[in-house]
């Protein structure tokens, strides 16, 4: 091992700023071999801090250091220390200026963090530690300023100059240039900064608010792409509204920009009044979009505008607190997309993705409560746990305060902190004071990592009319944690009789007419529940819409799990009755010969699913998904990832054969007739003939291959096209395949987010995802290594999404990853350290994967200058 070990960092060693900043004045000379950024800062020693007279403590990184200078006159060399990392000046007044002048290398900035160049335009991305790589600067969010910014360019390639806040003046400078100033009136960390130059296309829009100000509402992407902003303004137009009417939150700057760079490490970025998207996140049209995408971006416009008040007007104290503004955020972006679509299709999306990334994340080694402890690399923790988990939090204490006194406490926990930087605790506080709630144990959940499990038990007496339900819970040991206390956990039940009726629930003889439905709030490690006046043993249906995320446990038959199916109340639970009845059906063929039946009920079931049209057809096209095999990982004890993949191909080829006629009906019946819509209804449409085209071609159905060919080359939109694609890419006919793949590229390949497309269809299939051909699209001329979206789509698909192909008993899967995960951590670390993590669950799969698995970690660690990010996931993962 040849890196030096970085630093860990505490929550329990917070300590406040010893330096305060009021304002930041920046000025940046943008030229073609660099930028030359002068800071300066009005700073006042903090009068709440302990340290009197400690040296003022600047954070730098990649810096090039011109002149540091004091109230005016320059330092000395002997006056102040420029530590590579870190620019500390002993000796400073109570109150003084600070100027700074760097250079920095923006064209040359291949990790994306700070400033760079992005295909010709000058962008930042500053959260969480980038601002430090601009100029030295207190990088914490606990420092808050008010932030003017002039930005000076050549006026030809870089027309348009953005930062925060109001643009307050503007000029032109000699030799082609020109300039433009910022002035952000709000005060604000500085990883919300922004900058933005470039050659842009503006797009135009307006939006009244509540109190009928008038607000600027800006588009800023390539000329290329002028035709592919109406959805994100529309959806930025309804995230605006529904942040009024259901949380009284109005925008405050009066211009309000959205700007699309095509290379970015993550989905978006919330920077104050200049929020700015990976291009995949933001452009679309109905030629290259997918329903998919299209909900995508609506729900991420929505989470970076919500990020306005949850986020920039109340802030984070320090990076352990990321949940405070991440989970907040995903919660409301989650209600917001319920609202506008189907809250049962996106409640089934939200816990599809908690119950297989989220639950695998909280079993692996780099399981972290989402309030973590420590960490190395914040970078590392922009994660599933804090972001979904946390969302969970939310939503559990929206549920058990119930709407109103749920908006009481967000009322509060607003005006009390605006314009503040504080933690989850002081979240938790407002809606305990707004509510009256005791929330002490339910802190817990914020304290603890692991996914609880919750086991339940039932017995009937006949003779009495009780039914009882005994319920435990237990939280798994993770790293550094044991022993763990119960949690608080709201449980929501009810029960039904032999018909199907939901029975009231009586908690004591006396009882009559209880409520139908109920919320247990568990909070031993043990509880009993009876429930009187019942003439039948019931059938439960337990953790309604996912009240909680936890793994619930219950010895359901494959009989109770079909009655649910058609019978529960809720549409969540209907939908988790057929998805538990498939995995119990392919996990009991794992690893049993070819001509093991397949369970018959399950094919019946899914008949009654296609043949009914009275069911809602959006559940049912969800209904009709098979559980992933990444979800079926996730569930093994000790994966065997062919024999997994071998037996969920056994269900799906028998399903096409048993359900032929029922799905090419499903199919005509579905298939869009007239004009192309988005919403709801259509959606499902499309999806149930894709799932139906996929499974008729998994048994390369001659009559599905024309309907496939058929569709590819007469769809008017991306859904279609890509579904046929994909049906063609993962059949059997060859031939088709070739052709197909090769039309699509030539008719798209100017547009990278269909690229894009093309490539992650390639590198998940089954059939056309093997190694050898990843190694081909890696050659592909649109391939590049310096974009995370292509390196995501081909290398991240592969490895997170082709598990069979992946996880080759030869090991060449694992170590193809492993040499990719290196030779990116030394251009783009961030990414190396996201791509890596397949093989940081080396523990989960069977002894002879896992050991070829640790082997490939085991090269990464021994590899010369690991990046800090690298070296925390890769060191815990073996640990
Ligand atoms: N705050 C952004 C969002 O969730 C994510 C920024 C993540 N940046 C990072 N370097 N990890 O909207
Ligand atoms: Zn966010």
């Amino acid at each position: 091992m040849r890196t030096n070990q970085p630093q860990t960092i505490y929550l329990s060693e917070y300590k406040v700023p010893a330096y305060l900043v009021d304002h930041v004045d920046l000025r940046f000379e943008l030229f073609e071999d660099g930028a030359r950024v002068h800071s300066t800062l009005s700073v006042r020693r903090n009068p709440e801090s302990a340290e009197a007279g400690a040296p003022l403590f600047l954070h730098g990184d990649s810096l090039k250091l011109e002149s540091v200078a004091l109230n005016g006159s320059v330092l000395a060399a002997g006056d102040f220390e420029d530590r590579g990392d870190a620019l500390i000046v002993p000796s400073v007044p109570e109150q003084f200026e600070l100027q700074v002048v760097t250079w920095i290398e923006p064209q040359n900035n291949t990790r994306l963090e700070g400033l760079y160049k992005s295909s010709g335009m000058f962008c930042t991305q500053c959260e969480a530690e980038g601002f430090r790589c601009i100029t030295f600067y207190p990088d914490r969010p606990d420092v808050m300023a008010r932030f003017r910014t002039r930005i000076e360019a050549d006026k030809g390639a870089y027309p348009v100059l953005l930062s925060n806040g109001n643009s307050v003046a503007q000029g032109e400078l000699e030799n082609g240039r020109h300039f433009v100033t910022w002035e952000d009136p709000f005060p604000k960390p500085a990883y919300l900064f922004a900058l933005v130059a470039g050659d842009l296309v503006e797009k135009k829009n307006t939006f009244t608010t509540c109190s009928g100000r008038n607000i600027d509402l800006r588009m800023y992407v390539e000329p290329r792409n002028a035709q592919k902003c109406d959805f994100a303004m529309d959806a930025l137009k309804r995230s605006m509204r529904w942040d009024e009417d259901v949380y009284g939150r109005e925008y405050d700057l009066d211009i309000f920009m959205i700007v699309a760079v095509d290379d970015f490490n993550m989905g978006a970025m919330e920077n104050k009044g200049l929020n700015i998207f990976n291009s995949s996140c933001v452009l679309a049209s109905q030629d290259t979009a997918t329903d998919a995408t299209f909900q995508r971006i609506e729900a991420i416009v929505a989470h970076e505008y919500f990020h306005n008040w949850s986020g920039n007007r109340v802030t984070c104290r320090d990076w352990f607190q990321l949940s405070l503004k991440e989970g907040f955020t995903v919660f409301r972006d989650s209600q917001f997309s319920a609202d506008m679509g189907s809250p049962t299709v996106k409640r089934i999306e939200d816990v599809t993705l908690l119950r297989t990334a989220q639950f695998a994340e909280d079993a692996g080694p780099m399981a972290h409560p989402v309030r973590p402890a420590s960490y190395m690399e914040i970078s590392n923790f922009y994660t599933l746990t804090i972001y979904e988990k946390g969302a969970e939090v939310v939503r559990m204490i929206h549920n058990l305060l119930g709407d109103e006194l749920f908006r009481k406490g967000s009322d509060l926990y607003f005006e009390r902190h605006d314009g503040q930087a504080v933690t989850t605790d002081d979240f938790v506080k407002a809606m305990e004071d707004a509510s009256g709630r005791d929330l002490s144990q339910f802190r817990l959940w914020y304290e603890q990592a692991g996914t609880p499990v919750v086991s339940v038990e039932d017995d009937y007496d006949a003779d009495k009319g009780v039914y009882g339900l005994t319920i435990r819970q237990n939280i798994p040991d993770t790293p550094g944690q044991t022993g763990k206390k119960p949690q608080h956990i709201p449980f929501a039940m009810g029960l039904l009789d032999s018909k199907g009726q939901p029975l009231p629930l009586n908690i004591s003889a006396g009882e009559q007419d209880g409520p139908l439905e109920r919320v247990l709030e568990l909070t031993e490690a043990e509880h009993r529940f009876e429930f009187h006046g019942l003439a039948e043993r019931p059938v439960p249906s337990l953790l309604r819409d996912f009240s909680a995320p936890v793994r619930v446990q219950y010895p359901w038959s494959r009989e109770q799990l079909l009655f649910l199916m058609s019978h529960d109340p809720d549409g969540f639970n209907r939908w988790d009755a057929g998805q538990r009845l498939a995995v119990d059906v392919i996990q009991s063929l794992v690893g049993t010969p070819e001509q093991a039946e397949v369970e018959p009920r399950l094919a019946d079931a899914y008949r009654k699913l296609l043949n009914d049209a009275s069911l809602d057809q959006a559940l049912v096209a969800k209904m009709l998904l098979l559980p992933s095999e990444a979800y079926l990982v996730e569930l093994a004890e000790q994966a065997d990832v062919p024999a997994i993949h071998a037996a969920r191909e056994r269900v799906l080829k028998h399903l096409a054969q048993e359900l032929k006629d029922d799905l090419l009906a499903c199919y005509q019946r579905n298939r869009e007739q007239g004009d192309y819509q988005l919403g709801p209804d259509a959606i499902a449409r499309r999806s149930l003939c894709n799932t139906a085209l996929g499974w008729l071609m998994s048994i390369d159905d001659e009559r599905a291959r024309e309907l496939a060919l058929e569709q590819f080359r007469s769809a008017d939109n991306m859904t279609d096209r890509l579904g046929a694609l994909r049906a063609l890419v993962n059949s059997g006919f060859a031939a088709d395949r070739e052709q197909a793949l090769e039309s699509f590229y030539q008719r798209f390949s100017d547009d990278p987010q269909v690229v894009e497309l093309w490539f992650s269809v390639q590198a998940s299939s089954g059939q056309a995802g093997q190694l050898p051909h990843i190694l081909q699209l890696l050659e592909h001329p649109a391939f590049d290594w310096k974009n995370p979206n292509k390196v995501r789509s081909v290398v991240g698909v592969f490895a997170g999404q082709n598990l069979a192909a992946f996880h080759n008993p030869d090991g060449s899967g694992y170590q193809f990853l492993a040499g990719q995960v290196c030779r990116l951590d030394d251009s783009n670390p961030q990414i190396a350290s996201r791509l890596v993590t397949p093989l940081t669950r080396w523990r989960k799969f069977a002894p002879a994967y896992s050991s070829q698995m640790k082997a490939a970690l085991e090269g990464i660690r021994d590899k010369d200058n690991l990046s800090r990010d690298l070296y925390e996931v890769v060191h815990k993962s073996l640990a």
